[in-house]
């Protein structure tokens, strides 16, 4: 196999391309050879054999819905799952190691899910072609290696396997009544209420699984999870919803029971992979056209490879430039000059108290604000700009805010376009170089807004908040549904704006390195989630990170080939000393 080629089948309309533009403007087929065809279904079907890579039809068609994509010269594998002809195309295999936590990192779209699938028996792979294969096929392929091994005992069920879904969003269409009824049927190991009590899921026993919020779902699928009694355990994606407190709180949890198991883990917090996990997978390839899964590291060399994006034993770059961890850009080396003042406040909302210490938000800089959800962090953002009134303390000047909500919920009736040109002017070339194009929006101008996944609507929504004039931004968890490499992206950007527009932006954020990558200073707040909020005043992003590492227990450290911080092991020599010494965070 030396290229793949994917057609988007939804994408594709050859009734409105003037009848199968891309079969008429082929070379091959003009030719006369048979390289682009018409499947069962009416849609084109493109011949990997025969097709030159030449792009033409790529290019001409105007729904995007064909890409061709050169396979690395190295790869030497057959693949392992393909989902159709012209469709996503999997290489390798990651395998799990008993007693160890296994972690899966990669971009959106490389096939990390359905590896997990294979490997849990849901997904019976078919070694890239459309005969149905016999297990035992597969097995071969793998002669002499660990997964071989381990697909042996899955193929004798001789393995028992215990899955969290990626779509939690999704579990209240499964299952109905209370979550205890859920949570008792899983209680296998008699650790259920162990669980229950570190998740902090007693208040919500007995609501209804569809009244339960996002993270509440998340808690409650991995105790599920955990609580059957398993050899492997899968995690897929664990700590979109949660908070930074309950990620390290879940990944400690995880490491505890899961001793002497197996579990695999693929999640886009790198903060929260590194802290779980002991061994790497990178995933790499085209998102949506095909993906490799590289050998296993040590998780430290994994993240590194992966954030340097060079993948030695093939010898593939997986994207043009490495990404680097500065130290944190200090905000008074740039000078900036103050944009507010603030004095201690108190505002008391029905039940919920929020006490902020005096500070002041300097004009270019980026605040990353930590700490869990519901500690009043919005409404310290409306206070700031004037929408509810203080019960006492004095802000020097009213500033204009744009806000982007913790999960943007759409009801636009429209293109992406459209919502975005009731906000800016969409055509100008900085705009397009400013917003458009690093959030990667040019693909999705025309799309319906309603129909955008989650990670989609997420870009939209910052760049709706980032094309208002303002003050401050504030931007409420950004990186949630985001890959890494987005993540990334996005922190420069934003960093960019803020320097550009002399503005400044608070971001409210749970993943670490995220926040490690685009914060001037930190503020943390701390206080019972719904019930009172205490802000401190805003610190550097070492003491800040310092102060909330002690709250949560886990020691960081910086990294010193990357420069991103690094979390260590619970009990560990590192983490042991840092602790005697009181230092959390360490630089
Ligand atoms: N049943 C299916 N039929 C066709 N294509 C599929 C099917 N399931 C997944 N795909 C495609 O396979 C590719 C890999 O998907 P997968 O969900 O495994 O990626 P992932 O690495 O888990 O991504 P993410 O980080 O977004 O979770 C995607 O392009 C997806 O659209
Ligand atoms: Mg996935």
């Amino acid at each position: 196999m030396k290229r793949v080629v994917v057609i988007d089948k939804d994408k594709c309309r050859p009734s409105k391309c003037g009848n199968y533009l891309c079969q008429r403007i082929c070379p091959k087929n003009r030719a006369g050879e048979k390289c682009v065809t018409v499947g069962e279904d009416d849609k084109p079907l493109i011949d990997e054999d025969i097709c030159i890579g030449c792009g033409i039809c790529v290019k001409k068609c105007q729904f995007d819905a064909i890409k061709i994509v050169n396979l690395p010269e190295q790869l030497r594998e057959k693949p392992i799952h393909r989902f159709g002809r012209n469709q996503f195309v999997l290489f390798r295999l990651p395998y799990p190691i008993p007693g160890q936590v296994v972690g899966l990192v990669g971009s959106n779209g490389l096939g990390k899910t359905t590896a997990l699938m294979i490997l849990s028996g849901q997904i019976k792979p078919n070694l890239g072609g459309s005969r149905k294969i016999d297990f035992s096929e597969l097995i071969t392929l793998f002669r002499g290696t660990e997964v071989q091994n381990y697909l042996e005992k899955l193929k004798d069920k001789e393995i028992r396997v215990s899955f969290k879904p990626q779509r939690v969003d999704k579990i209240p269409e499964k299952y109905s009544g209370k979550v205890s009824k859920l949570l008792n049927k899983t209680d296998e190991r008699g650790i259920l209420s162990g669980l229950i009590a570190r998740f902090a899921l007693e208040e919500i026993l007995d609501d209804d699984i569809d009244r339960i919020s996002g993270g509440e779902l998340q808690r409650v699928a991995i105790a599920a999870c955990l609580a059957k009694d398993a050899d492997i355990y899968y995690f897929d994606e664990p700590t979109s919803f949660l908070d930074v407190f309950q990620r390290l709180e879940v990944s400690k949890t995880i490491r505890e029971f899961c001793q002497n198991r197996s579990v695999m883990v693929t999640d886009h917090d790198l903060a929260t992979l590194d802290f779980l996990a002991d061994r790497i997978h990178v995933f790499y390839g085209t998102p949506g056209v095909y993906g490799i899964v590289s050998s296993p590291y040590s998780v430290r060399n994994g993240i590194n490879t992966f954030l340097d994006g060079y993948i030695r034993e093939d010898n593939v770059r997986i994207r043009p430039t490495p990404i680097k961890f500065e130290s944190s850009y200090v905000q008074s080396t740039r000078g900036g000059s103050v944009l507010l003042e603030f004095s201690d406040i108190k505002k008391t909302l029905g039940d919920f108290s929020l006490t902020i210490k005096k500070g002041e938000l300097y004009k270019q800089e980026v605040l990353g604000i930590l700490g869990a959800n519901a500690l009043g962090k919005t409404t310290f953002a409306r206070i700031l700009a004037g929408e509810i009134k203080q019960d006492s303390g004095d802000i020097n000047r009213k500033v204009k805010i744009a806000y982007k909500s913790q999960y943007p919920r759409t009801d636009f009736d429209g293109t992406v376009r459209e919502l975005l040109k009731s906000v800016s002017d969409v055509k100008t070339e900085s705009y397009k170089a400013e917003v458009i194009r690093p959030l990667e929006l040019e693909k999705l101008l025309e799309r319906e807004v309603k129909k955008l996944s989650g990670g989609e609507l997420q870009r939209v929504a910052i760049a709706v908040a980032l094309s208002q004039e303002s003050d401050v931004y504030l931007l409420d968890e950004p990186s949630a549904f985001l890959d890494v490499e987005m993540r990334l992206s996005l922190a420069s950007m934003i960093r960019r704006l803020v320097e550009k527009r002399e503005c400044s932006a608070m971001i409210v954020d749970h993943d670490l390195l995220f926040l490690s990558r685009i914060a001037d200073r930190g503020m943390v707040f701390f206080g019972k989630p719904g019930k009172e909020g205490y802000v401190e005043e805003p610190m550097s992003v070492e003491e800040a990170f310092d102060r909330f590492l002690k709250e949560v227990g886990v020691t960081f450290r910086t990294d010193k080939t990357s420069g991103r911080p690094r979390a260590n092991k619970l009990g560990s020599k590192l983490d042991r000393e840092q602790k005697d010494r009181g230092k959390y965070y360490m630089s």
